[in-house]
């Protein structure tokens, strides 16, 4: 039992709600203490929250407790890509995933898979050794290897990431990728009816950043993206939702939630479900202010999250990591002050952020 002394001594005894729960019999202390988790915030909408997990849930217990706690769906951020799963051509490592799977299994979590075919994190010998001989056969082994190897057990599949480009550089509004080049400007059908044929209970998902934005740039991605599923629905192509990335900057500009919402819509109009499957917010040119930084970074995840959640059908909001000790954002979006990036819901410390406040107010709707 605290007592008052102790209270004032520590400053907070003006803090009634604190006081007032510390020096309650237990039992009300812990009904006023128990914060519903995002995973049950979430649950209660009828939708998964969950985030991208990686070696950090093995090696570091409270960060374990933190995914445990929040996540009621779980994503590895690297280990399911090409690159990790098969270094060598023909020879499979999937014990990393394994043990993720088995992670989530053991903590009644969903499974989701990222992702089968990209452009990136693609292993060294795969230049080399496709061809527009051999470019469909390449593809189709693997999403058969790896959709194949965990049929039944996972919630969705991440089967095509980041395939539109706007840019010069595309082609006819697609990423001049491997797969263009050696398979064709169908690889996508391709992939997806590969992954419905190895996996026919996961949700097939067509995932890519850009999307969220109000600029030029969003609208010409947003239009080239609901051209693309809207061919890929009208030739009864097994895509089942639309993956928003949602990697987005503090402090926010240029956002509309209208702009997004109708996006939205009308990629639900098609049939299709919506996630949000790899939210963060990246402070590198907020003010070097850690309240003001947190404060910024949490009004960022409340406009998105606030805006996607209201769409009916949205099923998923996954971030890209809980904790700011891991974000792909200190490697790849560093501040230029060299002050530590504060990207996600909790600090290194696995404190709540205002960020994990700002995700639970959206969720609560
Ligand atoms: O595991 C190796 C390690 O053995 C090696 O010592 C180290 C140094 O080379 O690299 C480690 O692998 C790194 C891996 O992350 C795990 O940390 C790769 O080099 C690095 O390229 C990889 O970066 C990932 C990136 O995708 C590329 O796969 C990021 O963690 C990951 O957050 C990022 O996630 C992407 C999504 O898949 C797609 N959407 C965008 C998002 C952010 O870029």
């Amino acid at each position: 039992m605290v007592d008052r002394r102790h209270l004032i001594e520590a400053g907070l005894a003006g803090g009634g709600a604190l006081l007032a729960t510390s020096l309650a019999p237990a039992s009300a202390r812990g009904a006023a203490m128990q914060v519903p988790s995002l995973s049950t915030l979430a649950k209660q909408r009828g939708i998964l929250f969950g985030t991208a997990i990686g070696p950090l849930v093995a090696t570091s217990q409270s960060y374990r407790e933190v995914v445990v706690a929040d996540a009621g769906l779980v994503v590895p951020e690297y280990e399911m890509k090409w690159r990790f799963i098969e270094k060598t051509q023909g020879v499979y490592d999937f014990s990393a995933v394994d043990r993720r799977l088995a992670f989530a299994q053991q903590n009644g979590m969903a499974f989701r898979g990222h992702t089968l075919v990209w452009h990136q994190s693609l292993p060294d010998w795969l230049p080399n050794a496709i061809n527009p001989g051999n470019g469909r056969q390449l593809l189709t082994r693997h999403i058969n290897a790896v959709a194949g190897r965990y049929k039944g057990k996972l919630h969705s599949w991440d089967v095509v990431n980041e395939a539109i480009d706007i840019s010069p550089a595309g082609v006819g509004g697609l990423r001049n990728t491997t797969w263009l080049q050696n398979v064709g400007p169908d690889y996508i059908q391709i992939a997806f009816e590969a992954a419905a044929a190895a996996d026919p209970g996961a949700m097939l998902v067509y995932n890519d950043y850009g999307l969220i934005y109000a600029s030029g740039g969003g609208d010409m991605k947003r239009a080239a993206t609901l051209r693309m599923l809207e061919r890929l629905v009208s030739r009864g192509v097994p895509v089942h939702a639309l993956g928003l990335q949602g990697h987005i900057e503090a402090p926010i500009r240029n956002f509309d939630p209208n702009v997004l919402s109708r996006f939205c819509n009308d990629v639900a109009a098609l049939g299709l479900k919506i996630m949000i499957t790899e939210i963060d917010v990246s402070d590198q040119y907020a003010p070097a202010d850690i309240a003001v930084r947190d404060a910024l970074v949490a009004e960022a995840y409340q406009a998105i999250l606030g805006c996607v959640l209201a769409v009916p059908a949205t099923v998923a909001a996954v971030t890209w990591g809980l904790s700011d000790i891991h974000s792909w954002l200190a490697t790849y979006r560093p501040r230029k002050d060299g002050l530590q990036v504060r990207p996600l819901l909790y600090t290194d410390g696995m404190q709540k952020k205002p960020a994990w406040e700002a995700v639970a107010s959206a969720l609560r709707g």
